[in-house]
């Protein structure tokens, strides 16, 4: 027997097991399977399928595979629960939620070691981690669910929530989607995945406990089918899916013109960028939390290493001797660093693509602990000398595998960086403060940790640009998400009486004298002649022509597409410096207030009168935008000690916006100016019908100093510029007016580059429509974490 004396003077490794007793316990409580929860209560278990623990490969539950009917019942549960849990006061809903926080609190220890047995994750981590998170994110959103009515006046819940989740971090994943759900006033069904079910069945049984009304909750197990059978059930408001991007795009698609919200939170291959003047030993910490953590199955794993190439070998010999001390095996011993891989499936993935990368030439070094003999593990492995077109610096692996690369400059580093089809997160590691904050801004991530790594916390919302999807968690941007926006005053979309006539061919001569040319498009700070070679006539509502304009196609798109990203520097332009081009674009529209006003007069046959007030509104609005470019900014997030939680509202980049038929001029205004107002560049589609008021910009964009490239406006027939929008890789996001019919088009084209979209924005009236709900659409949040204090 070891004596203590010994054990201090060898400092040895001594397994110190957490008992499984409890759970084990709870497992054998319902080794009959469990059921689905639904409106409360369980259902008889059916068609089970086995869960097991991968540290050991054994079965310890059985679990119902959830059939569409299954989606259905519980669908109609939470349609049912949803009046009277929305109509709920806040506070009402608050102390639901931080009941629901305190019981998970109080079984903490339960949860962490079914949670581990489960998903294989070293039970340090699920407890200190993965629980006190959930705990933290209920009692978060038990607050908000108080502050709603004040901080979101007028907002709605969405409605019946539909909830995909992954395997990773099953009962955290859990709480990220249910909490702030619930807080809104919604009610959801959430569907586990199928490798790790049990705490979610877990959670349902304490929702009995705290006496959550039946339905607001309900829980659905299955796979993939089930899933799908959620996203394809037509009563469900919104889905809010994590797991792969290949399931994503699905997603995209199959809720395609559906009207159903959507969020997407994908995958990554985060960039873990260390520039030689850093901390390296404290880097070398942060590579252990970046990759090895959760055994590097991390949305957010930073599993790409971009290292100065003059201290690259210096910090693979300190990863190595580091990775030496690294000990896997069994998930409930509280010295392990690195537990089992969730399924084999999930081992033979990682196996293949290592041996893939090895053969690309990436020279791989795993670390040379033991592995147990039997169970699901694989070592923390270090791949260097790995190219950036390798498949180890492309494909999320998933695994506890680090992909690493070296670079000179911090230029370099940021192409690096960049070089990705994700942009979940990003570390940087350097302890120059200008560089830092230079990186942190250039790099295109919904999250970046300077001199850290895998920081989580409730008010801070999470999530990602590019093909790691769209919409955030957490913080208040995660709540909106949750939320249905107040719209203006509803107006039924007038029939346009006049529409898209004369397609390719000769243009019939205009009538009268209010035509005095043919408008071109506008690409580029310039006037282009469309690529077809053809315009189409603009009718009044009579059938008489009142002006020609451009028949834009795909190749005009594509080159307005070209223009608008070489504009980006205007998102980097100070906010004081957009604002003043929007307050010139005012006065000079003001000025010709009446060419406008006769132009909308004699394409809409509005009344004079009325055509003048729709300019002195989109004069107004342009004063509005110009206010608010310096004003909607972002929030220091209160989030843990010593650090700052800066959370930046970003323009998206180079944005499509395919404006409404009906009202050429201040649809167009309504639109385009507050993406401009954030920084970013346009694409406009101005109404088909009515193309002139659009045209006519032109000039006032040439006298209001707005550079070129920033508003590009290509004329022509919405529905194919607009699909060409939504396929184009360039474009970062797509507002879209139109009917479902074209919401369904862009929405399945947009599934491409995963880009966000905007759609069935409901008919309004136009000249109702600002506010800070298109600043908010026209932006997305990036929050950077710096830590301070020596
Ligand atoms: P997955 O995306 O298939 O599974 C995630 C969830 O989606 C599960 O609940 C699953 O049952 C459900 N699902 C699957 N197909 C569906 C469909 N057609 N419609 C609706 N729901 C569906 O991920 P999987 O297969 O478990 O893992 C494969 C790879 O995906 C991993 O190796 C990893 O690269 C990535 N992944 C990324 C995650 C992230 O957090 N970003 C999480 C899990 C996996």
């Amino acid at each position: 027997m070891n004596k203590i004396s010994d054990i201090l003077t060898t400092m040895d490794y001594g397994v110190a097991p957490e008992s499984d007793e409890h759970a084990r316990a709870w497992l054998g409580a319902h080794s009959g399977g469990f059921g689905q929860f639904i409106a409360g209560a369980f259902t008889p278990p059916a068609q089970l399928f086995d869960v097991f623990n991968p540290a050991r490969g054994e079965r310890i539950a059985r679990v119902s595979q959830g059939t569409e009917a299954d989606v259905a019942a519980a669908v109609a549960a939470a349609r049912k629960a949803l009046k009277s849990w929305s109509a709920l006061s806040g506070d009402a809903r608050a102390r639901h939620l931080y009941a629901l926080a305190r019981h998970i609190q109080k079984r903490e220890r339960l949860l962490a070691v079914i949670e581990s047995l489960d998903n294989g994750k070293p039970i340090r981590e699920s407890r200190d981690i993965d629980v006190p998170l959930v705990a933290r994110h209920f009692y978060h959103h038990a607050g908000w669910a108080s502050l709603i009515a004040d901080e979101f006046p007028g907002h709605k819940p969405v409605g019946v929530c539909g909830q995909i989740i992954p395997w990773n971090f099953p009962l955290l994943m859990l709480a990220w989607k249910i909490a702030p759900a619930l807080a809104a006033g919604n009610t959801v069904v959430l569907k586990p995945a199928e490798f790790t079910p049990l705490t979610a069945l877990a959670f349902a049984e304490i929702c009995v406990e705290v006496g959550l009304p039946a339905g607001v909750v309900n829980i659905v197990t299955g796979d993939g089918a089930t899933g799908a059978a959620l996203v394809e059930n037509d009563d469900v408001d919104k889905i809010a899916f994590t797991g792969s991007t290949e399931v994503g795009r699905a997603i995209r698609q199959a809720t395609a013109g559906t009207d159903k919200k959507l969020s997407l939170e994908l995958g990554g291959k985060s960039p873990f960028v260390v520039f030689e003047d850093c901390d390296l030993d404290s880097a070398v910490e942060g590579v252990v939390d970046a990759i090895w953590f959760n055994q590097g199955q991390v949305c957010c794993a930073g599993s790409r290493l971009l290292v100065a190439e003059s201290i690259a070998e210096r910090m693979y010999a300190k990863l190595r001797a580091r990775m030496e001390t690294l000990r896997t095996g069994d998930p409930l011993d509280k010295s392990i660093d690195v537990g089992a891989i969730v399924a084999p499936v999930q081992l033979e993935r990682i196996k293949r693509l290592v041996e893939a990368g090895e053969r690309e030439g990436a020279k791989i070094w795993r670390a040379p602990g033991p592995l147990p003999e039997r169970g699901c593990f694989y070592p923390p492995t270090l791949a260097t000398e790995v190219e950036p077109a390798s498949i180890l610096a492309r494909e999320e692996i998933f695994g506890p595998v680090l992909a690493a690369m070296t670079f000179r400059t911090p230029d370099e580093a940021i192409a690096l960086a960049n070089n990705s089809r994700y942009g979940l997160a990003a570390s940087v590691w350097t302890e120059n403060v200008n560089r830092a904050f230079e990186v942190a801004a250039k790099i295109k991530a919904g999250v970046v940790w300077i001199n850290s790594t895998n920081l989580f916390d409730a008010a801070s919302g999470f999530g990602g640009y590019r093909e790691s999807g769209f919409g955030r968690e957490g913080g208040r941007e995660g709540l909106a998400e949750y939320l249905v926006a107040p719209a203006g005053p509803s107006k039924p979309a007038k029939a346009v009486k006049a529409p898209l006539s004369a397609l390719p061919g000769r243009a019939p001569a205009p009538d009268g004298d209010a035509i005095d040319r043919t408008a071109k498009l506008y690409v580029g700070g310039k006037q282009a002649r469309p690529d077809s070679g053809y315009c189409y006539a603009a009718l009044d509502p009579d059938g008489k022509v009142v002006g020609l304009a451009g028949l834009g196609n795909r190749k005009d798109v594509r080159n307005a597409v070209e223009a608008a990203a070489k504009a980006a520097s205007w998102g980097a332009a100070t906010a004081h410096n957009r604002a003043q081009v929007l307050y010139y674009l005012a006065e000079n529209l003001e000025s010709r207030a009446e060419e406008f006003a006769a132009r909308l007069a004699a394409q809409t046959g509005a009344h004079a009168r009325e055509a003048r007030a729709e300019v002195e509104t989109a004069v107004r609005r342009a004063f509005y935008y110009a206010g608010f470019a310096d004003k909607y900014d972002g929030a220091v997030h209160a989030t843990k000690t010593r650090f700052v939680t800066l959370a930046m509202n970003e323009p998206w980049g180079v944005m499509g916006i395919v404006c409404p038929d009906e009202a050429p001029l201040i649809g167009f205004v309504s639109l385009v100016l507050p993406a401009i107002a954030m920084g970013n560049c346009v694409i406009a589609i101005p109404s088909a019908s009515h193309p002139l008021s659009a045209t006519d910009f032109y000039s006032l964009l040439d006298t209001s100093d707005v550079p070129a490239g920033v508003v590009n406006i290509v004329t022509g027939e919405a529905a194919t510029l607009a699909k060409t929008l939504a396929e184009h890789d360039g474009v970062d996001a797509l507002w879209c007016v139109g009917p479902r019919e074209l919401a369904k088009t862009v929405e399945a084209a947009s599934a491409a580059n995963l880009k966000a979209t905007w759609t069935r924005l409901p008919p309004r009236d136009w000249a109702e429509e600002q506010g800070r709900e298109y600043l908010r659409r026209a932006t997305q949040v990036k929050n950077i974490w710096t830590p301070y204090g020596e």
